[in-house]
């Protein structure tokens, strides 16, 4: 159990290394105007995207053994509500992907101060999932 827990939370800094990094990447394709930058960038966020896509299965897939080792079930209500985030977590993942290629279609999909809020968002879950976990409120 200790180590299915070991490699939940290794999997999960990974995973938020690169949550934490792609928008920031974003802001800058934003806000450049120079097609030599861009591409760069473009290439950047593609391989930023596929290296922390396999990090977040994992962290899931680790998370769902280790609730299976607990055997909760439904009945905790942090856990119900933490499950919940994860979904919008993955959710906003996924989004990143969308507007990845959005930006490879030459697209600029939002402005770079929209991209400094949309930067913000995994902290607020994270915050919010490390408290309901430790915590246990509820
Ligand atoms: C489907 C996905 C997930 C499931 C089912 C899941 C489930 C669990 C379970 C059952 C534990 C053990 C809690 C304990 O023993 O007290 C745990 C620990 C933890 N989870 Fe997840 N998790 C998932 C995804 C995530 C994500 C996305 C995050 C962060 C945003 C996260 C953050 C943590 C942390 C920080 C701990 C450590 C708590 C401790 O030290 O006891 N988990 N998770």
């Amino acid at each position: 159990m200790l180590w299915v827990k070991a490699f939940h939370l290794i999997f999960l800094v990974s995973w938020y290394a690169g949550l934490f990094y792609l928008p920031r990447l974003y802001v800058h394709h934003a806000m450049s105007t120079d097609a030599q930058t861009r591409e760069r960038l473009q290439i950047m966020e593609r391989k930023l995207f596929w290296f922390i896509t396999p990090w977040a299965i994992l962290t899931v897939v680790f998370g769902i053994w280790l609730w299976m080792l607990q055997g909760w079930g439904f009945n905790a209500g942090w856990l119900n509500l933490k499950l919940l985030l994860v979904i919008v977590l993955v959710l906003f993942h996924i989004w990143c992907g969308k507007l990845m290629f959005d930006f490879r279609k030459g697209d600029n999909p939002h402005s770079h101060v929209w991209f400094r809020w949309f930067n913000e968002f995994p902290l607020l879950i994270l915050v919010a999932v490390v408290l309901l976990v430790i915590l246990k409120p509820f």
